[in-house]
This record gives structure tokens, C-alpha cells and sequence, in this order.
């Protein structure tokens, strides 16, 4: 064979690998309303960026008429490219190929891109679209997952790690997303669960389809497994692009200050009188993000679960942080089960990845009754207690309104450590609200009083006494625990700056194998 011949096999036998599972396979997947898993890539990466290795690789079974159905690539899609300039190694599952089922192969291929980005310091990420272990490989399939779950164990906090689910994501599969950073799932097409529903027919004799148990709307309000739920492919590779801008490459890099027109020092008046006064009434606290943030940009992860704390990605001045907020819009910003890991996850995220914690408070508690006690309430509060008494991130808590008992301790205290403490001047910080305070306090003297009106107005007066000695920044101010009570308006540019001055924080915690979070 003459060279040109040789280099004739040779594009040949890429366009041979490049048609994955054949034309019909690929026109089903479009029918489908779905990429294939080159078009991802292709619209995840920067223009002509893409270098993929292992393009020829095959997979080395000889049961189940195997033998007979080789496929270049073995059904994953692997290798190099860039985002925005940033090295980001890449797989993407190719369902055209029996299914995108993993072989032991196909998990070679997976783990040398993850050992790579391990080495490089560069993101991972990971494109599902996938039946499963390859049922005729038995075992060695299993191995090949394990391998994968290892390894996103190893590179946890170390590089980040981005999941896409595009399609089918079962069995032990969805292992590897769930020990990734985050998740983004597509509607209508992507589906996640242990065991399906024809199993879970079998097994439990409840009747359950797809959607229902494991689809998009699932797993972003009910279970919080995913951190998005995209329109469709291309949202959600728009979103995996969006949330590399807040993070490093690695743990050992900063996230990157990038330029920024709008004013630190913009001071913004509505602010002062976005608040209610009373206490009781609920406003949007994303309201109060959007306008202290820059350009009013906020990457809400997990935006539809646990509705009741916010948590996202926003900058300051070019300089990104993650936001954690009490949303007193929805069950008054109470700390529940659900909330408290989601709080606790990302602000663990946060201090892997070295961004700045901003914690804006306005919590009521935590939320009472025997559900939550059942649920472990107690566990999963401690989650959020500890990570941030464990972030040695720069750490800025802004109290806007009521921090109330432990509550208060949790949301970024100065006792866990945060770095500056602000209050707006209606803030109420205290063991617990005046009406509650006053039962446990005055309750049984109260309920001596006879007459129903009289018993009432002494409950007011002392509950307005109890509000004005306690129900302000000012207690906690004067023991220092409250760095300086702040004009609302100012906000923007006082946590400009503050994040300015702690760029230089250095923490490091006693040495150990590591703490023994309460899981
Ligand atoms: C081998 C598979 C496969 C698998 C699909 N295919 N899944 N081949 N191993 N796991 C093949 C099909 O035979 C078919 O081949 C092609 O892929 C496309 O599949 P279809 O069924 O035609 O597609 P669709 O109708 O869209 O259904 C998709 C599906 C279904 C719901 C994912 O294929 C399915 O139920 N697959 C099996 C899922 C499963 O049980 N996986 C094992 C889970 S256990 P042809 O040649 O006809 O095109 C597991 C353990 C992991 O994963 C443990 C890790 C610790």
C-alpha cells in the first residue's frame, strides 16, 4: 500500500468513526429531538478546538454475536478542547452505538480523559446519553464504571466536574453525575434512576412512568439530584459553558476576575425600602441579589428545589463569589431538611473551588415538627453548620432582616469564622422572635390574667419591649459579632470591597485525614 493510500484508510477510517452507529441511527436520535454525541461537542467547544483521542478504539467482546458488531470509538466520543480559551477535556456518550452502553472499552476511554484533566488541572466534563453497562461485557463492564466512579471521587474538589444527562441515565450509572459538581439535565429527553419503572413494577407494584420518576422535573424540584433543567441540548450546553466563568481549573487556581463596567460603587436607593417593615411580610430576596450584583447577572443553581433558601453564582466587580440567601418569598425563608443540604453542598462547592461566600440572612429558624425530626433536621443542619465553619473561602454575611436562633449561628456567624458581618438597620438578631419569646418568658404570669383584652395588651407591651431591646443589630454590634450596621443602599460596593480586601485570605485548618461530616 502506497502512502497516499495510506492516508486514504486513514480518512476513511475517521469518517467511519465519525458516522458512529451508521445514518439510521443517527436519524433516530434526531427524530428524537436529540444531538448526536460529535454535535455536542462541536456546539459545547470553542470553534476547531476539539482534538479527540482514541478514535479507533474497539471493543474486545466475543459474546452475544459481539464479534460481529464493532463500531470505531466503541461508543464514547473523548478528548481535548477549549471553552472560552480554557483547556476542558471532554466525553460524550454516543447512543447510536449500542446504545451508548459502556463497555470495558468504552470506560478506558473515559478514564484516560479523566486522568488527563487530573494532571492538566483542567474541567471535566462528562455528556450522558446512555443504556447502561453493556449487558454482553457482564462484569467488565461494572469494572469499567467502578474505575469511573473512583476516579470523579479522586478528582472531587480538585478539578471541576460538569454533567450533562441528554438522554437515558440508569442503574448504577448515574453514579458518576451524582459525584460530579453539577448536574444539567434536558427536558422531555433525559431521564436518571437507580431502577426503572418496569422494575420498580415488579419489585414494589407501583405503576410510574418515566417522566415521573426520573425525568428532568423530578430531579430539580422533588429530589435535587440535578442542579438545571435545560429547554433543551443546546441550553443546557449554553449553562455548562455559563458556570465554567465562576469556577477555576482547579483547586489551586482562582476563579477569573474578568473586566467590569458596571460601578462597585453604584448606590442604589430603592434598596433602603425593599424590605417591608413588618416583619411578617415576605419579599423576593433574589430582588436584592439582582441589584447589588454586576449587571445584574445571577446563575441560580438548583433554582426550583428547596425554594426557600437561594443559592447561585454572581460577580462583584469582575470578581465572581457564590451567593447563599434565605428567601423570605417562600415558606419565610425557614431552614428546613431540604434547604440545609442544599445550602450545605454549595457552599462546599464554593470553598473546593476558592469563590467567595456572600450570605445574605433573613430566617426566621429552623423549621419546627415532628417531619423534620423524623427527617433528621438535626444531621442536616449540622451539614450546613459545618460547611461553612469548615470554608476558609473569604466569607461576607450581610443580615437584612431577622436572624433568629441557631438559625442564625448556621447562616455564616461571625462565631464560624465569616470575615465581615454586616446588618441593615431593621435587622433582628436574637434567640427568637418576640411573640415566641414572650410565651416561653411571660407565659405563665400571662396566663393568670382573667380578662381575655387585658391578658393581650400586656402580651403587646411586652412583646414591644422585648422587639426594642432585642430586635436589632445594635446587641450583637456592640459585642462586635456584627461588624458594622450598613444603609441598604450601600450594600453593592461595601461587599465590593470587602471581597477586594480578603483576596488575600489565608486559612489552613489543623491537619487531619479529613473531618467526619455529619452525611
Ligand atoms: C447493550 C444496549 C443496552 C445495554 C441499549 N442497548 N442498552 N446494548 N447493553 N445496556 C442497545 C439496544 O439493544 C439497541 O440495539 C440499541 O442499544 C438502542 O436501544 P433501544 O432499546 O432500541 O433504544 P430505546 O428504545 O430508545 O430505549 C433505550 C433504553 C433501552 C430505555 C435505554 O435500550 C434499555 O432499557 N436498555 C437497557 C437498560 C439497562 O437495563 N441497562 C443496564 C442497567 S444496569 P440495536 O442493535 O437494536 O440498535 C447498569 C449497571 C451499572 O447499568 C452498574 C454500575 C455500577
Amino acid at each position: 500500500m502506497s502512502l497516499q493510500d495510506k492516508i486514504r484508510q486513514l480518512t476513511e477510517l475517521r469518517s467511519q468513526a465519525r458516522l458512529g452507529g451508521g445514518e439510521k441511527r443517527i436519524d433516530k436520535q434526531h427524530q428524537q429531538g436529540k444531538f448526536t454525541a460529535r454535535e455536542r461537542i462541536d456546539m459545547l467547544l470553542d470553534e476547531g478546538s476539539f482534538e479527540e483521542y482514541d478514535m479507533f478504539v474497539t471493543h474486545r467482546c466475543h459474546d452475544f454475536g459481539l464479534e460481529g458488531q464493532q463500531f470505531l470509538g466503541d461508543g464514547v466520543v473523548t478528548g481535548r478542547g477549549t471553552i472560552d480559551g480554557r483547556v476542558v477535556y471532554v466525553f460524550s456518550q454516543d447512543f447510536t452505538v449500542l446504545g451508548g452502553s459502556l463497555s470495558e472499552t468504552f470506560a478506558m476511554k473515559i478514564c484516560k480523559v479523566m486522568d488527563q484533566a487530573m494532571k492538566m488541572g483542567a474541567p471535566l466534563i462528562g455528556l450522558n446519553d446512555s443504556g447502561g453497562a453493556r449487558i454482553q461485557e457482564g462484569v467488565n463492564s461494572l469494572a469499567g464504571y467502578a474505575e469511573i466512579f473512583y476516579r470523579n471521587i479522586q478528582a472531587s474538589g480538585v478539578i471541576p466536574q460538569i454533567s450533562a444527562v441528554f438522554g437515558p441515565c440508569a442503574g448504577g450509572a448515574v453514579y458518576s453525575p451524582a459525584l460530579t459538581d453539577i448536574i444539567i439535565m434536558s427536558e422531555q429527553t433525559s431521564y436518571m434512576f437507580v431502577t426503572g419503572p418496569k422494575v420498580t413494577k415488579t419489585v414494589t407494584g407501583e405503576d410510574i412512568t418515566i417522566e415521573n420518576l426520573g425525568g428532568a422535573d423530578i430531579h430539580t424540584k422533588k429530589s435535587g439530584v440535578a442542579h438545571f433543567k435545560a429547554e433543551d441540548e443546546k441550553e443546557g450546553i449554553l449553562l455548562i459553558r455559563k458556570v465554567l466563568e465562576y469556577l477555576p481549573q482547579n483547586n489551586l487556581e482562582e476563579p477569573i476576575i474578568t473586566e467590569c463596567d458596571d460601578p462597585i460603587e453604584r448606590i442604589d436607593d430603592e434598596l433602603n425600602d425593599i424590605v417591608p417593615e413588618d416583619p411578617n411580610k415576605p419579599y423576593d430576596v433574589k430582588d436584592v441579589i439582582h441589584r447589588i450584583v454586576d449587571y445584574e447577572e445571577f446563575l441560580e443553581m438548583q433554582r426550583l428545589y428547596a425554594k426557600n433558601i437561594v443559592t447561585g453564582f454572581a460577580k462583584f466587580g469582575g470578581m465572581p463569589c457564590g451567593i447563599v440567601a434565605n428567601q423570605p418569598n417562600y415558606l419565610a425563608g425557614v431552614l428546613d431538611i431540604d434547604a440545609s443540604r442544599k445550602a450545605a453542598r454549595f457552599v462546599r462547592l464554593c470553598d473546593a473551588f476558592n469563590i467567595p461566600i456572600v450570605t445574605l440572612v433573613d430566617v426566621p429558624g429552623f423549621l419546627p415538627g415532628s417531619f423534620q425530626e423524623y427527617g433528621g433536621i438535626i444531621i442536616h443542619g449540622a451539614k450546613l453548620l459545618f460547611a461553612y465553619g469548615e470554608a476558609t473561602v473569604p466569607k461576607i454575611t450581610v443580615t437584612l432582616r431577622k436572624a433568629y436562633g441557631g438559625a442564625h449561628d448556621v447562616m455564616g456567624s461571625k462565631q464560624l469564622r465569616a470575615d465581615l458581618n454586616y446588618a441593615w438597620p431593621g435587622a433582628e438578631i436574637a434567640v427568637m422572635g418576640a411573640k415566641g419569646a414572650i410565651e416561653v418568658l411571660e407565659g405563665r404570669k400571662l396566663s393568670k390574667v382573667e380578662n381575655l383584652e387585658e391578658r393581650e395588651a400586656m402580651h403587646q407591651k411586652l412583646e414591644e419591649e422585648y422587639r426594642e431591646k432585642f430586635a436589632n443589630p445594635y446587641v450583637a454590634a456592640r459585642f462586635g459579632y456584627i461588624d458594622d450596621v450598613i444603609e441598604p443602599r450601600n450594600t453593592r460596593w461595601r461587599i465590593a470591597r470587602a471581597l477586594r480586601s480578603l483576596a488575600t485570605k489565608k486559612e489552613v485548618g489543623p491537619p487531619k485525614k479529613h473531618g467526619n461530616m455529619p452525611l
